[in-house]
């Protein structure tokens, strides 16, 4: 459920009628409700609530500081996989105490920062990152807690370029290997694995692929115990998805209910990363019509939103819903249209044969379901200037980030005065 419906035949976010934030604003415009945001994260923590878990949302998500203090104030910590995004949580007043830090290539600058800001751990994705963590935490005279990512060799049946639980992806320890690198943990002094971590992929449809991952991890879990390994801690990673289109993925609940028949009887402190499934339907993305093109095969809306704004279509021929923002006719017609961006790309493209009713040159379209993964994986190809964000909250809004300014781009640069 969220909070963008038409209200007087314009769509409206929460109160606030998109042609509104589009006049004010401008287009390509990201549009996110706090009330839907805020449903989302109760749903999702009220439905592991039993399971007395520490949650920590994936900030690669979405992390705009306004999303992050909405989440922080619902209890939720923070996994992040960048010195960048530990800082944004910390500066959303996420505490170190709920931030885990995942990732295959932390620097030991980045180690060093997370070992000073006090994290409650570090997700391990190799023997040699072990090792890392070590010397850094030895030349501070500190211990680090580690979890060990084991990538469980399942395949999560999703997109091939969102699939991570695979053992030919680069993610995570091998499974056969485990029991070795947690031995090998065992003899660094400055190193405590307490835990075991995996994630299998986003946007999974199915619980199938996420019980046969965890089961095979509580496998794990036994043999460690038994071998001594104080295991204490299981991050499950995020991953479930969100119904873009026709998919109907899993309820919270339904995840809830299955965890616990896996994990029940382990005394086991857990973990949760989820990201798309708190933001991706709590955002919207606008845009305007700029030309109604008709080629001698197709008719294209050409939009002021590019692949730069949006680039999920273009990189995983992600499906997004695009509606007009104001209401087609009842029994209006629906023709196939090519919907695409200002980018010199033929990939610029965002639907392809996508019935749409009619829109004209000026219109306003809105990309649903894009809160997560859009506005963070923007770019400014082609000169184009970052995307704005905008907060709803009931009737009033605010621009959470603003537009970037050419100028302000081009004052990154600088020449050398050899030139
Ligand atoms: N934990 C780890 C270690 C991850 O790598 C990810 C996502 C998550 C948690 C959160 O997964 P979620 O609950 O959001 O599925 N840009 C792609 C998705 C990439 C996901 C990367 N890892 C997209 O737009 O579909």
């Amino acid at each position: 459920m969220d909070h963008f419906e038409y209200r007087n035949g314009i769509l409206h976010a929460e109160d606030v009628p998109l042609t509104r934030i589009a006049a004010e604003v401008g287009t390509p415009v990201y549009v996110y409700s706090r009330a839907t945001l805020t449903r989302h994260a109760r749903v999702f923590r009220d439905a592991l609530a039993g399971l007395d878990p520490l949650i920590c949302y994936a900030v690669k998500a979405n992390g705009n500081q306004a999303v992050l203090k909405l989440l922080a104030a619902e209890g939720y910590g923070a996994d992040v996989v960048s010195a960048g995004e530990m800082k944004r949580a910390l500066a959303a007043g996420i505490p170190a105490g709920k931030i885990v830090f995942s990732g295959v290539a932390k620097t030991d600058a980045e180690i060093r920062a997370a070992l000073e800001a006090g994290i409650l751990q570090f997700n391990v994705e190799s023997d040699a990152e072990l090792d890392a963590i070590e010397q850094v935490a030895a030349a501070m005279g500190v211990t680090a807690r580690v979890s060990l990512r084991i990538n469980p060799d399942v395949d999560a049946g999703t997109h091939a370029k969102i699939t991570t639980g695979k053992a030919d992806n680069k993610f995570g320890i091998a499974w056969d290997r485990a029991i070795d690198v947690y031995a090998h943990a065992r003899r660094l002094p400055h190193v405590e694995a307490t835990g075991i971590d995996l994630h299998i992929g986003s946007q999974l449809s199915k619980l199938e692929p996420f019980e046969a991952a965890f089961t095979r991890t509580v496998e794990l879990i036994r043999r460690l115990k038994a071998e001594g390994h104080p295991i204490r801690h299981l991050d499950l990673g995020g991953g479930l998805g969100i119904p873009y289109s026709d998919e109907t993925p899993p309820a919270p609940q339904a995840y809830a209910e299955m965890v616990h028949r896996v994990t029940g009887n382990l005394d086991l402190k857990l973990i949760f990363e989820p990201g798309r499934v708190i933001v991706g339907n709590a955002g919207l993305m606008l845009s305007e019509v700029v030309y109604v093109k008709e080629t001698a095969s197709k008719r294209f809306l050409i939009l002021d939103a590019g692949m730069n704004d949006l680039m999920r279509p273009a990189l995983y021929d992600a499906y997004h819903e695009v509606v007009a923002v104001n209401e087609p006719a009842a029994g209006a017609p629906r023709d196939p249209v090519e919907i695409v961006g200002p980018v010199c790309e033929s990939t610029d493209v965002f639907a392809r044969e996508r019935p749409m009713p009619p829109v004209a040159r000026g219109d306003l379209v809105a990309f649903r379901s894009a809160g997560a993964y859009g506005a963070t994986m923007s770019n400014t190809y082609n000169a184009r200037e970052l995307v704005p964000e905008v907060l709803v909250d009931g009737d009033r809004y605010a621009v959470i980030r603003p537009r970037q300014t050419v100028d302000e781009l081009i004052a990154m640069d600088r020449v050398p005065d050899w030139i």
